[in-house]
């Protein structure tokens, strides 16, 4: 899925910003309208589905396993589901490129289908650990052989009737819960994720929503206990995917960082397990206004009005940390142009995203004159209070989409310009990155 010629962009120096863009479907809420509409029994209509390399390897995957998806012209995506229990041999290893959703999700469904499945990926996805899913799936009778270190390639071998299983996460990470649950969907019985910390619930929402019997129950500590009956029938579906506010990330960012500028970003996806990002914008002083909240496929939504602002330093409570996961890297570059310093800590998980998004971070942002130190689990980056950073130096992307987008964003505030070695894989999650932000600038 990797483009073999890498396409390096300098990003410089940017006039305001102004102007509506729509940005594109949610990535995880992409994934799991195919997957579940490629489980029902009948035909699923989604519509707004995130056409980036990692939804479309879901796409093949599931085609591979026996649903139909097809594109309309109109834009408008048409599944026709195996039915749970229904998932069919795939005739080759599934190519999950760069994308760790679709390999942790589907390792899960797999995982309770008569079936054996390899998977492989990029050198990014290659290099991550799937022992966090390997554990509770093998505990539910799955038998999966991986490489050295739990990584891709890996070969599952599934069990149907699988062992309904209980498990506590360890981690907060939707990707193992989701895992968990999509297994427990052709598993008899109840199976049962324990979240002690709740991250986001596309999942739990979506299942229901195909008429899984699932329910949820939060303990007196915030513990939330999410119970599915398996041999589930689901039932096809008519989806509007909202926008993804990761991706919107971005544009927030550029508007309140670039002098000037004044931007609504439309739809943007607010379930409250992802809007982290707004909050801590919002408390380091970001002007963003909430127009027209609504609700679209079952997500609350809003139109985003932000306009550029003196953004403040903070101290970023960890606690907020899985409701903004992917949205660190570009709070870093607001944090670059905030007056004072701005701390965070927690952040672990980040050492195991596409790339170690904390060590890529701190070295790009330092290449580019901001002062940031790294600590084990965090960083703390001090501010220019609004004046242009240095700019002038090549970031290496290390195959991760965000660290791109989030470096071609700082080059919007550089001196001189920033160079991204390769923007190529933006399109994992924003194949229009580019395009939007030239409307911005017209
Ligand atoms: C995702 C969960 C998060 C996030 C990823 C998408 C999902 O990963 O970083 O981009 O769709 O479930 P973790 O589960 O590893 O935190």
């Amino acid at each position: 899925m990797t483009d073999p010629n890498p396409s390096p962009r300098a990003f410089s120096a940017s006039a305001p910003l102004k102007g509506r863009i729509a940005i594109p479907g949610d990535k995880s809420i992409s994934h799991r309208a195919l997957m579940l509409s490629a489980l029902a029994v009948g035909t699923s209509r989604v519509t707004g589905l995130l056409e980036g390399h990692d939804v479309l390897a879901t796409a093949a995957a599931m085609r591979g396993m026996g649903a139909t998806i097809e594109r309309r012209e109109d834009g408008e995506w048409v599944i026709d589901g195996v039915g749970v229990g229904g998932l069919l041999q795939p005739h080759e290893a599934l190519d999950m490129g760069n994308s760790g959703t679709s390999t942790r999700l589907l390792m899960g469904l797999v995982a309770s289908h008569p079936i054996t499945v390899t998977f492989i990926g990029d050198a990014s996805l290659s290099g991550r650990p799937m022992g966090r899913v390997i554990e509770p799936l093998s505990q539910m009778g799955t038998d999966i052989v991986a490489s050295p270190g739990g990584r891709l390639p890996l070969m599952v071998r599934g069990l149907a009737p699988a062992i309904p299983l209980a498990y506590r996460l360890p981690m907060a990470s939707a990707q193992v819960k989701s895992a968990v649950l999509l297994a427990g969907l052709n598993t008899p019985g109840i199976t049962e994720v324990i979240e002690p910390i709740p991250t986001r619930d596309h999942s739990e929402r979506m299942l229901k929503g195909f008429g899984a019997d699932l329910n949820v129950e939060t303990d007196g500590d915030g513990t939330r206990r999410i119970r599915i009956r398996g041999e589930a029938e689901l039932r096809p579906q008519t989806i509007a995917v909202p926008g993804d506010p990761s991706s919107a990330a971005f544009f927030i960012v550029a508007a309140l960082i670039v002098p000037g500028s004044d931007v609504v970003i439309a739809n943007v996806g607010l379930n409250p397990t992802r809007a982290g990002l707004v909050e801590v914008l919002q408390a380091m002083g970001g002007d963003i206004e909430l127009l027209d909240p609504r609700e679209v496929g079952g997500e609350p939504v809003a139109d985003l009005r932000v306009r550029h602002s003196a953004l403040k330093g903070i101290e970023v409570d960890p606690a907020i940390a899985p409701s903004m996961i992917d949205e660190y890297p570009i709070l870093f570059v607001a944090a670059a142009l905030a007056e004072g310093r701005t701390v965070t800590t927690g952040l672990d998980e980040l050492r195991v995203k596409e790339s170690d998004r904390l060590a890529v971070m701190a070295a790009g942002l330092t290449a580019i004159g901001a002062r940031v130190e790294e600590s084990a689990d965090g960083l703390a980056i001090d501010g220019t209070g609004g004046d242009p950073l240095p700019g002038g130096a090549t970031i290496a992307g290390h195959l991760d989409h965000r660290i791109c987008m989030s470096f071609a964003v700082a080059g919007l505030v550089g001196k001189a310009p920033v160079t991204i070695d390769d923007m190529g894989p933006a399109a994992t999650s924003f194949p229009n990155f580019e395009a939007l932000l030239e409307s911005l600038q017209a």
